[in-house]
């Protein structure tokens, strides 16, 4: 696999780019189809071999079709690039799990993805729109589902037997619903995708991890700069002054010294950027690592700060945080 960066091996025996480039827009903002195309062009150019997407985020088809013309240019084979994408919240009923990677196969163009994620835990009323998911007009309780995610990996595996998806995970779980899968599974999840960042270090869940060979991905590793409907108050991860000083001190800036971060706590990454510059800025991390002393005052930084997964229906039975 040419330039991909540093790759980790998952309990699926399939390896996987640390550096992956994120493609959601945020949850009310409408989708700029031809950023994302670009984005993702861009993004291989600049070596990443690994991209995140998800059918809610409704872009599969531009991610897909980035994917299609750099193999059409000779740039990349299919194989040298790791895809994932999620299952929707509205397709945990196990015999609705095969259906949601079908549809996101066929916007994505491609035969397989290489990592397929349960989004969360939380299961919505089969057919709810992705609109009502994020803005929901009436009670958020009348959207609820209660499927069990044991049943729905259950559906997730037979995507692995069907070689739909050559590895699986979930998204935004807790490590009591890891230890609960991990008890009722055939095959193991590779994956854990969650909000991970100096501000919310999650070093339990991280040593969980560690522990059951599970793998840790970090979604808004930047704080998520500019994602509406995040806590006006909170205060941005990117400007904060140990950050920006640890920065001036590598000749690096602050979104580089965010990323080498989660490299150096063995987390794989996947910062979302629409600009060019940024994306490879963003990828260029290879070349230094951060002190001892360096990586302690970033986890020194931790206030349990989640900007974007907190505010989800936090009353469905499933819902993995506490507030
Ligand atoms: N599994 C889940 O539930 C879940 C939830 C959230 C996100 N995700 C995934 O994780 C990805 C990343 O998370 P995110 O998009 O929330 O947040 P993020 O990557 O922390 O931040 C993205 C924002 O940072 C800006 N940015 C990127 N590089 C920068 C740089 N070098 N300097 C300054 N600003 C920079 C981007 O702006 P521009 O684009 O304008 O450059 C964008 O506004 C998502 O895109 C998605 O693929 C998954």
């Amino acid at each position: 696999m040419a330039a991909s960066g540093p790759t980790v091996v998952l309990s699926s025996g399939y390896k996987m780019p640390l550096l992956g480039l994120g493609t959601s827009q945020g949850a009310i903002v409408k989708p700029k189809p031809k950023e994302v195309l670009d984005s993702v062009k861009v993004a291989i150019d600049a070596g990443y071999r690994h991209i995140d997407t998800a059918w809610v985020y409704k872009n599969e088809k531009e991610v897909g079709q980035a994917i299609k013309e750099k193999i059409a240019e000779g740039k990349i084979k299919r194989e040298d690039v790791f895809v994932t994408t999620k299952l929707s919240l509205t397709c945990h009923q196990p015999d609705h799990v095969r259906e949601s990677i079908v549809k996101s196969l066929g916007s994505l163009g491609l035969d397989y993805v290489d990592l397929y994620l349960i989004h969360s835990p939380i299961c919505l009323k089969y057919g709810t729109k992705p609109s009502e998911i994020f803005q929901p007009t009436g009670n958020i309780e009348d959207l609820y589902d209660d499927v069990d995610y044991v049943d729905t990996w259950k559906g997730m595996e037979s995507l692995v037997d069907e070689g739909l998806a050559k590895s699986i995970g979930v998204s935004n779980f807790n490590s009591q619903q890891l230890e609960r899968l991990l008890q009722n599974c055939r095959i193991k999840p590779a994956v854990n995708q969650v909000e991970l960042h100096p501000y919310l270090a999650e070093q339990d869940l991280v040593d969980f991890c560690k522990g059951k060979g599970i793998h840790l991905t970090a979604y808004s590793p930047l704080g998520s700069p500019g994602r509406h409907g995040k806590r006006h108050s909170a205060p941005q991860l990117i400007e904060d002054p140990c950050v920006t000083g640890i920065a001036k001190k590598y000749g690096k800036s602050p979104a580089q010294i965010l990323l080498r971060y989660h490299l150096d706590r063995g987390v794989s990454v996947i910062p979302k950027s629409v600009t060019p510059s940024r994306i490879q800025a963003n990828f260029d991390i290879m070349d230094f690592s951060l002190s001892q002393e360096d990586m302690a005052t970033l986890c020194g930084l931790d206030r349990k700060l989640r900007y974007v997964a907190g505010s989800y229906f936090p009353t469905h039975k499933y819902f993995p945080y506490r507030l």
